[in-house]
C-alpha cells in the first residue's frame, strides 16, 4: 500500500509559531464499519452521511521547541497539553497520545513543537455520541494546516487526502469527517478512487432527493457504553459469522451506491435498517456477547415502522455501537417527522433530549 505518499518532506521553512482552529462534523455509517485488521484497515468498505450540528472545535497552538529541547526529546513523546471545555483534561490524552505515535512518521515535525490542543463539543458531553469521529478529524486537520504552513506547495486534495489518513489512524470511522455529504472508506471494485487507506466523496453524482437529507438524534441512553467500539472489532476476529458479513457490507456498498444514484427511496430504508440490525446482531453473536440496544430504542424502532406505514412514509433509523437511535428522512418530510418525533418518540429519550442535524459538507477552518 502507498503510505510513502503521506510521508511529510523535511521542513525548509521555520516557523516558531502558528495557531489554526477546525470545526469537524461526526458522521452517521449506513453501510457499518465492524472489523479491521493492523494498523486500523478495515476488513469492508463503509459508507457515511457527514453531519453537520454535531461537530467539534478544536484549536492546536504550536511553540517551536528551543533547539536543546528538540534534541532531549528525540525518541520521547510528542509533546502536548489537552483541555477539554477549558479544563485540563489528563483522561482523554492517553487515546491522543496513541495517535501521535501512530502518526509520527507522517508528521515528524510534530516533535518539534509544543503543542496546546483546546477541544469542545456542540453536543453534551456525556450523550452517548460517539466524539472520536469528529475530534480526531479536528486535530487531523491543524496538523494539516501546520504542514501547509510549512510547505505550500501542497494541494487541497491532498491535503484533505491525508487529513483523512492521519484520523484513520486515531480512529476509523474518523477518516470519513473530513469531507461530505457522503463518504466512503474501505478499497471497493465499484467506488472509484476508494482506499483503505482514507476517505474518499462518494465519487458519483447524488440524487437529488438526498439533498438536505435530514438525521435526528434520539438520546436514548447517555451513559457510557458497556463495551467500547475497540473491544467490538476485536471479537469479529474470532466471530462465526465475520467473513459472511464482511463479504455482505461490501455487496451492501454496490447496492447503495446505486439507490445514491437513483433515489429509489424504499431500497434506501430497507438496505440502512438491515446494516443496523446486521450491525448489533454481530454484537449479539459474538464471544463474549453483549447487547447496545436499550427497551427504548426497540420501542423507538416500532413506533418508527408503525409511522411508516400509516403515513407511507420513508422514514428509518440507523443505529451506531450504542442505544441511540439516527432517524433519517428526506428534507420533505421535515415538518411531519419532526412533530411525530417530538410527539411520540421524545417521551423515549433521557430526559426528552434529542438532536436535530443535516447531512453537510465537512471540515470548515475558523
Ligand atoms: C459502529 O471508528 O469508533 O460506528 O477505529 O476502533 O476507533 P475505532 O472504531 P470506530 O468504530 C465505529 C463503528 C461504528 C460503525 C461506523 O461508524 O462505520
Amino acid at each position: 500500500m502507498d503510505t510513502a505518499q503521506f510521508i511529510s518532506k523535511s521542513s525548509i521553512k521555520s516557523i516558531e509559531k502558528a495557531s489554526f482552529t477546525w470545526q469537524t462534523p461526526s458522521n452517521i455509517a449506513l453501510v457499518k464499519y465492524w472489523g479491521k485488521s493492523n494498523p486500523q484497515i478495515p476488513k469492508n468498505a463503509s459508507i457515511s452521511f457527514t453531519l453537520n450540528n454535531c461537530h467539534t472545535i478544536t484549536t492546536i497552538d504550536f511553540q517551536r521547541k528551543s533547539n536543546a529541547d528538540r534534541v532531549s526529546e528525540t525518541g520521547k513523546l510528542v509533546d502536548f497539553d489537552l483541555f477539554f471545555e477549558g479544563k485540563r483534561k489528563e483522561e482523554f490524552k492517553p487515546k491522543i497520545a496513541e495517535f501521535f505515535t501512530r502518526i509520527q512518521e507522517y508528521c515528524p515535525f510534530v516533535f518539534g513543537y509544543k503543542m496546546t490542543i483546546h477541544s469542545e463539543n456542540s453536543f453534551p458531553h456525556s450523550s452517548g455520541i460517539a466524539s472520536s469521529a469528529s475530534g480526531l478529524s479536528a486535530i487531523a486537520m491543524c496538523l494539516m494546516s501546520l504542514e501547509f504552513k510549512l510547505n505550500s506547495e501542497l494541494s487541497q486534495e491532498f491535503i484533505n487526502k491525508k487529513a483523512s489518513f492521519l484520523a484513520r489512524l486515531g480512529s476509523g470511522s474518523a477518516s470519513r469527517s473530513i469531507e461530505g455529504p457522503l463518504v466512503v472508506w474501505g478499497k471497493h471494485s465499484e467506488i472509484e478512487g476508494s482506499s483503505d487507506l482514507f476517505g474518499v466523496p462518494f465519487p458519483y453524482k447524488i440524487h437529488s432527493v438526498f439533498n438536505k437529507y435530514q438525521d435526528v438524534i434520539l438520546l436514548v441512553d447517555k451513559g457510557e457504553k458497556q463495551v467500547s467500539s475497540t473491544v467490538g472489532h476485536n471479537l469479529m476476529h474470532n466471530h462465526p459469522y465475520a467473513e459472511t458479513r464482511f463479504k455482505q457490507a461490501n455487496e451492501n456498498v454496490t447496492k447503495l451506491s446505486k439507490i445514491l444514484q437513483n433515489g429509489n427511496l424504499k431500497a434506501f430504508v430497507n438496505l440502512v435498517e438491515s446494516e443496523a440490525l446486521t450491525l448489533h446482531a454481530m454484537m449479539l453473536t459474538s464471544n463474549p456477547y453483549f447487547i447496545l440496544m436499550k427497551p427504548n430504542t426497540l420501542e423507538i424502532i416500532n413506533k418508527i415502522w408503525e409511522y411508516r406505514l400509516e403515513n407511507n412514509s420513508n422514514i428509518c433509523f440507523t443505529l451506531d455501537a450504542g442505544a441511540n437511535v439516527h432517524v433519517l428522512f428526506p428534507e420533505e418530510e421535515k415538518e411531519n417527522v419532526c412533530q411525530f418525533i417530538e410527539n411520540q418518540l421524545a417521551k423515549y429519550c433521557q430526559k426528552n433530549h434529542y438532536i436535530c442535524d443535516t447531512v453537510s459538507f465537512g471540515a470548515t477552518k475558523l
